[in-house]
Parts: structure tokens; C-alpha cells; sequence
């Protein structure tokens, strides 16, 4: 039997990255030049229910049982089993690959959850709709966020530009003239979860500064949609640069980034801001 593929892009953020978590809207583009590809193979000489989980870029060989209960990939096969009513699986050896940068902002964990939730509900004979993907995609970022937005899951499922505000219908953002984005990863590992519950705390201490700045970025995000719907491009360049100012006042930018964003706007970026948690990841340049 030959074996059934599944992809996911990466993505970036363009506004309103940490706002959204307190509930003011931002805007995320799908990146379909990286992305993950998953691969499920039947193993009819196994017995019943042996999955076999290879992730070569990260060295994992592994079998679904042995995993923990609340390991991101026992929950994907949980929950696309769920959905479709299948208690048992058939033998199978499932393979993911990558070529999104891990803990860099663009996206990977949720990419890898959307791409096996795709390739194993086709595997099953019953290809699940965007929606109920970007479920499954929501539980798992749980494992790496502990409080995600939903934006990632939901741009990567439906792989197409989204302007997202956390508990409202989603709507997808439609750019009557492409624009181009530059992408520097700084190299530098941040781990979302771990950055979004520092801002908490300092959230906590001085409510009113933060809503005070999450206003302004929802300001920006709105802004940024017209922009984009009307090609504007030089306006949306300015609130990108806008918005980097604002995270820089969140304190989730580093000197690297601040500097990554210099060198952009030098080289004759319309604009740049970080992209994503921060405290590393990457940045966005917009270039004409
Ligand atoms: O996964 P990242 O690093 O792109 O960050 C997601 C954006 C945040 O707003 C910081 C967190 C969230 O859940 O929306």
C-alpha cells in the first residue's frame, strides 16, 4: 500500500502578536516556503494497533504507547480518533518532517499537529474539515503555550491570511496586491510559554500601563487590515515598524532583534517589527 502525505506551512505574525492574548485582534500570514510533511505507511504484518512514530529531525523512534498521556502526539491521535469515532487503529508507521525552524516563532508546533491530524484522518478514510484540524491543533499548543491565543493553529489550518480576535469567528484577510515579506531568524531559541507568562506577571503588577499598550495594538492591527485590503503598503510598513515599538515597550524584543530591525529599515524596509513571542524568533521585513 503506498503511503498518504500530509503538509503544513509555517507563519509568521504580522500585527498584534500578545495583544491577542488579552483579546485584541491580529493579524497572521500563513508561510507555505517552510512546512512540515507527515507520512502514514500501513504495516499489515504488525499486530493491531502498533503505531511506529519516526521524527528524524529530532532523532525520535518511538511507539504511540509508550508516549505519555499528555504528549502532544498522543493527543493528536486522540483526539482525530475521537472525532471520527475509531477506537482501534491499524498497524502503522507515521513519519514527519520539517523545514520550519523549532522555537522560532514561525510556527512548528502547531504545523506539526495540523499536518498529522490531516495525513492520519485521510490515513482513516475520513479527512477532517479545517475546523475540527484546527481543534486538535488548539489542544496540542496547550503542551508548548500553556495559554495560546489560538492564532497559530487557526492561520496554519486554514493556511491563508487571518485577522484573529480569540473567541470570535475568524476572518480571513483578502490582499488585492501581494506583498513581500523578508524573514531573519535571529537564531535565537524563545520559548512562547515561557515568554508569555513573564509578560503576565508583569501585566499583573501594572494592569493599566499593559491595556493601555494592547489598546494601541489593536489600534494597529485594525489599521493594518484596511491597509491591506487597500494596498497600501507604505502605510502598512509604517505599523509594522509601530508595532515593533510597542513590543519593544512590552519588553519582548532583545538588542539583537532591535538591531535585526535597524539593518531591515537601513537596507530600505517599508517597515520591521519582531515576529511571534520574541525575546528571539524572528523578525519581519516588509520590502517592496
Ligand atoms: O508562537 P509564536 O512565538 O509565534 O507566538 C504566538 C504569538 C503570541 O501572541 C505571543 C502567543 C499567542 O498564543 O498568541
Amino acid at each position: 500500500m503506498p503511503a498518504i502525505y500530509a503538509y503544513a506551512p509555517g507563519k509568521v505574525i504580522l500585527t498584534g502578536e500578545h495583544a491577542v492574548v488579552y483579546g485584541r485582534p491580529a493579524i497572521a500570514v500563513p508561510v507555505h516556503e517552510v512546512r512540515v510533511r507527515a507520512a502514514i505507511q500501513a504495516n499489515p504484518t504488525d499486530s493491531k494497533g502498533t503505531v511506529h512514530i519516526l521524527a528524524p529531525d529530532i532523532s525520535l523512534d518511538t511507539v504511540l504507547n509508550d508516549m505519555p498521556a499528555d504528549h502532544p502526539m498522543s493527543i493528536i491521535f486522540r483526539e482525530v480518533q475521537k472525532e471520527l469515532g475509531i477506537e482501534h487503529l491499524p498497524a502503522l508507521t507515521l513519519t514527519v518532517t520539517s523545514t520550519i525552524p523549532i522555537a522560532a516563532g514561525l510556527g512548528s508546533g502547531a504545523a506539526i499537529s495540523v499536518a498529522i491530524s490531516r495525513v492520519l484522518s485521510s490515513f482513516l478514510g475520513a479527512p477532517l474539515p479545517e475546523e475540527s484540524i484546527s481543534r486538535i491543533a488548539f489542544e496540542t499548543d496547550h503542551f508548548y503555550h500553556g495559554t495560546p491565543s489560538g492564532i497559530d493553529n487557526t492561520v496554519i489550518s486554514y493556511g491563508r491570511m487571518v485577522f484573529f480576535i480569540r473567541g470570535k469567528p475568524i476572518e480571513m484577510l483578502a490582499n488585492p496586491l501581494a506583498f513581500t515579506l523578508v524573514i531573519a531568524d535571529s537564531g535565537k531559541k524563545s520559548l512562547t510559554g515561557k515568554v508569555v507568562h513573564d509578560l503576565r506577571t508583569r501585566v499583573e503588577i501594572d494592569p493599566a500601563r499593559y491595556q493601555a499598550i494592547f489598546d494601541r495594538s489593536e489600534i494597529i492591527s485594525r489599521s493594518a487590515r484596511e491597509a491591506i485590503e487597500q494596498g497600501d503598503h507604505t502605510r502598512l510598513g509604517t505599523l509594522l515598524s509601530d508595532n515593533h515599538f510597542l513590543l519593544q515597550q512590552l519588553a519582548v524584543s532583545t538588542a539583537h532583534l532591535d538591531l535585526l530591525v535597524k539593518t531591515a529599515m537601513e537596507a530600505g524596509a517599508l517597515g520591521a517589527k519582531l515576529s511571534g513571542a520574541g525575546c528571539g524568533g524572528n523578525i519581519i521585513a516588509l520590502v517592496d
